[in-house]
């Protein structure tokens, strides 16, 4: 039986996948919850005496910059953490260990890890329509696993891939194109981008300086008015889709 009060749901999620993995994480547990959204939520806490679910997706085999930020700002005093790192199905390249390295430094016990596969919000043919019914599944074996470690107070310490220095952070070359026809300048793009590269008075641009290509207006626009695209795209895209369609499984790191 699980002693803990209260159960906190933390997530950077722009797409909504690992939103999802999270919460279906979180269900296998009938404490009280709250949830913690990394795109909004920018304040320091500590977590004290917790249990915590924490899932972040891969940006180009580093962990979000923004997220990182976020997360640094989090801490915990004897707070269990189950964490997933969701990715599109390519590679998690250094961000596995960049996040157990971020939330050792700041005191979480890490009683669990699941790498998970969610569909690509850029090439939507690789992991095409996942999380699906058998990585519900896996999620859910997964938790079940860590409901057991918990109870039988296991202690270790959980060793991942990695290399440092982390690879270097990179935006692809590609665009977020607005389709001025569509756009009904509703403003939730302008006021979900958590990098604010979407100007107020001129919502149908996007600063690709300082757009990190996240797909959160894209996910937000009740319009379809937003899309990746522009030169590269389509050639990104062939590559893409050439080299990583065979299927990915759940892993688990216990
Ligand atoms: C900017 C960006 C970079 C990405 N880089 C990678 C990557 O390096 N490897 C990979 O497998 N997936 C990559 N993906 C795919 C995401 O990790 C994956 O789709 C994840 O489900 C997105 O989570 P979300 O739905 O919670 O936003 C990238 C996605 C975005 C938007």
């Amino acid at each position: 039986m699980l002693n803990y009060e209260k159960l906190s749901v933390i997530y950077f999620s722009p797409s909504g996948k690992t939103e999802k993995i999270v919460n279906e994480v979180a269900k296998n547990f009938s404490m009280n919850r709250e949830s913690y959204n990394l795109l909004s939520f920018d304040d320091t806490k500590t977590f004290t005496d917790e249990l915590v679910i924490i899932g972040v997706p891969v940006f180009d085999g580093r962990i979000p910059k923004l997220a990182c930020e976020r997360l640094s700002n989090l801490k915990s005093e004897n707070t269990k953490a189950i964490v997933i790192l969701n990715y599109g199905n390519l590679d998690y390249g250094d961000a596995l260990l960049e996040l157990v390295e971020l939330l050792k430094e700041n005191d979480f016990e890490i009683v669990g890890i699941a790498t998970t596969v969610s569909q690509h919000p850029y090439f939507p043919e690789i992991a095409k329509n996942r999380p699906d019914m058998d990585d519900m599944k896996r999620i859910n074996e997964f938790s079940q696993k860590v409901i057991e470690k918990l109870n039988s107070n296991t202690r270790n310490e959980i060793f991942v891939s990695g290399y440092k220095p982390y690879t270097p952070y990179k935006t692809p070359d590609f665009g977020v194109l607005c389709d001025e026809d569509l756009c009904v300048e509703c403003m939730d793009c302008v006021y979900t981008c958590p990098e604010e590269a979407i100007p107020e008075d001129m919502p149908k641009k996007t600063s690709l300086d300082d757009c990190t290509r996240c797909s959160t207006c894209i996910n937000v626009c009740s319009e379809n008015a937003r899309s990746f695209g522009g030169m590269n795209y389509a050639k990104e895209m062939e590559t893409a889709i050439l080299n990583n369609l065979e299927r990915n499984e759940i892993e688990f790191f216990m």
